[in-house]
């Protein structure tokens, strides 16, 4: 019912009256007035005048469901949207919903996270109202091995969704920081879940620095405000990211992994560079070469071997 009030007073410029609107939803003058106090409570600022009706003067910078499902251009993705003012981290509840038979598409969002998980043990700052921090549930038939292709096709999404936004060009540090100007904007952490060697089903957990204020950031990180002057609509941006995640993901289910790495290829941050790679305890300094069809990194050590480094965290060399 909120979402069809909004999506009504916004087609509606100027006031709507009251008997006009309840007349539309169908539902009475009483109901329509809880509705709007419940919207209100929201933060949508919404007048009203005796004999005129109901005007929208402005939307909040929140992430509602029935926000995200106006003007989504996705036909599964974010179809159902959980929202939460606060989780611990959105990975654990989208991993219970998994669990619970959540269909693929569903998508868990908060506005901020007291424990968001990073990679490798570490902790994903969340800021309240900052950024994006969303976990999407996936069920692709394919086995372990392939699993790294969606973080891939993840950071790709990330990429092209920014690139809508002009002055925005980030790539991708591997496996998946999403990297602005030298300096980390966002982050991917996937979550599976697998049985026999064939994945059940697979969390993408999305971290994305967008409003952020240099208070609100920790050190080597960046906001696309920071990069920027304007404040950006986080749901703009969250609607776009889970249209190139549904595009990209169609591309990689009908024709493989090809394209989805050849376009990671091309925003890649990390080919070319001389890196140092911290894996299984293992230290590896050469140059990142390529990455493999499942997604691995390739690095030419000095003295002339290719190694392929699955997991670990990379560092660039000056
Ligand atoms: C990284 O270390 O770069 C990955 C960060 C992933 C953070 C996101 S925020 C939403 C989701 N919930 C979490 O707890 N983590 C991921």
């Amino acid at each position: 019912m909120e979402e069809r009030i909004i999506s009504l007073l916004k087609r509606h410029q100027g006031y709507l009256s009251g008997e006009e609107l309840s007349h539309s939803l169908g539902v009475s003058r009483q109901a329509l007035w809880k509705h709007i106090q419940i919207l209100k409570e929201l933060g949508f600022d919404i007048t009203a005048v005796p004999h005129l009706g109901y005007r929208l003067v402005s939307i909040p910078d929140r992430l509602y469901d029935f926000q995200v499902y106006q003007g989504l251009r996705t036909k599964t993705f974010g179809k159902k949207v959980l929202y939460f003012d606060s989780l611990k981290s959105t990975m654990d509840m989208a991993t219970q919903l998994a669990l619970k038979n959540a269909g693929e598409g569903t998508v868990v969002i908060a506005e901020t996270q007291t424990k968001g998980k990073g990679r490798l043990g570490r902790i994903w700052y969340s800021p309240k109202f900052k950024g994006l921090y969303f976990s999407l549930i996936l069920r692709p038939k394919i086995s372990m091995d392939k699993a790294s292709i969606i973080t891939l096709l993840a950071g790709v999404s990330i990429c092209e969704a920014i690139k809508d936004y002009p002055g925005e060009e980030t790539q991708i540090k591997w496996p998946n920081d999403i990297i602005l100007r030298n300096k980390k904007l966002g982050g991917i952490l996937t979550e599976v879940k697998a049985e026999l060697d064939e994945v059940n089903f697979l969390i993408i957990g999305v971290g994305l620095n967008i409003n952020n204020d240099k208070k609100s950031l920790i050190s080597g990180a960046t906001s696309l405000r920071q990069e920027s002057i304007e404040e950006l609509s986080r749901l703009g941006i969250f609607q776009n990211i889970l249209y190139r995640l549904e595009s990209n993901y169609c591309l990689f289910q009908k024709r493989g992994p090809a394209e989805v790495i050849e376009k990671w290829r091309s925003l890649s941050f990390t080919l070319g560079k001389r890196v140092k790679v911290y894996s299984h305890k293992e230290h590896i300094e050469g140059e990142a070469v390529d990455i493999d069809s499942d997604g691995a990194l390739l690095v030419r050590k000095d003295c002339g071997f290719t190694q392929k480094i699955t997991a670990g965290d990379v560092v660039h060399c000056r």
